[in-house]
């Protein structure tokens, strides 16, 4: 009985140092990781050169929250960077898109913070996509 326990003990202290690794190598878009700045510069950007094609739910809705949440922010930088806007890819400067990317989490209701979102794909790549909307039980999938 007390080894059972020590066991459960043990495997409990693991799993749960092992999380906490998992917290501090990847940040998420839920921790302020643009600022309001960068969002109101991707605003103009957004309504000059996106809302030809796009309207804001469609970078918002369901389906969008399931394609991109738990994926690494550096996805969806090389998308844009790669595809948008779809009449002319690779159009604006890697800080322009930057900006865009930080509208498209403030359209998401995703949090600004005071530092900048950075125009980088490998520091973007440390910043996981946390998307799920409150009341949105997608995430148990
Ligand atoms: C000429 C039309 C057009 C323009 C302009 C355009 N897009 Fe798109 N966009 C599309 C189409 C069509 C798709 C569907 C995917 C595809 O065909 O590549 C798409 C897909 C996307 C997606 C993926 C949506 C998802 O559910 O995964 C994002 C994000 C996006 N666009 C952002 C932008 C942004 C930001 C801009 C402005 C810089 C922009 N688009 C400009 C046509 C356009």
């Amino acid at each position: 009985m007390t080894r059972l326990f020590l066991g459960v003990a043990a495997a409990l202290v693991l799993h749960g140092s092992a999380s906490a690794q998992a917290a501090d190598s990847a940040r998420s878009t839920r921790a302020g990781v643009y600022t309001a700045r960068q969002a109101a510069g991707g605003h103009d950007i957004y309504v000059l050169t996106c809302v030809s094609c796009h309207s804001p739910s469609s970078h918002s809705g369901p389906e969008f929250v399931a394609k991109w949440s738990g994926r690494p922010l550096s996805d969806l930088f090389g998308f844009l960077r790669s595809s948008m806007p779809k009449s002319e890819p690779g159009s604006l400067s890697a800080r322009e898109y930057t900006l865009v990317l930080a509208y498209l989490l403030k359209m998401n209701g995703m949090p600004a913070g005071p530092v900048e979102l950075p125009a980088d794909s490998v520091a973007l790549s440390r910043i996981r996509i946390e998307l799920k909307a409150s009341g949105d039980t997608s995430q148990a999938r």
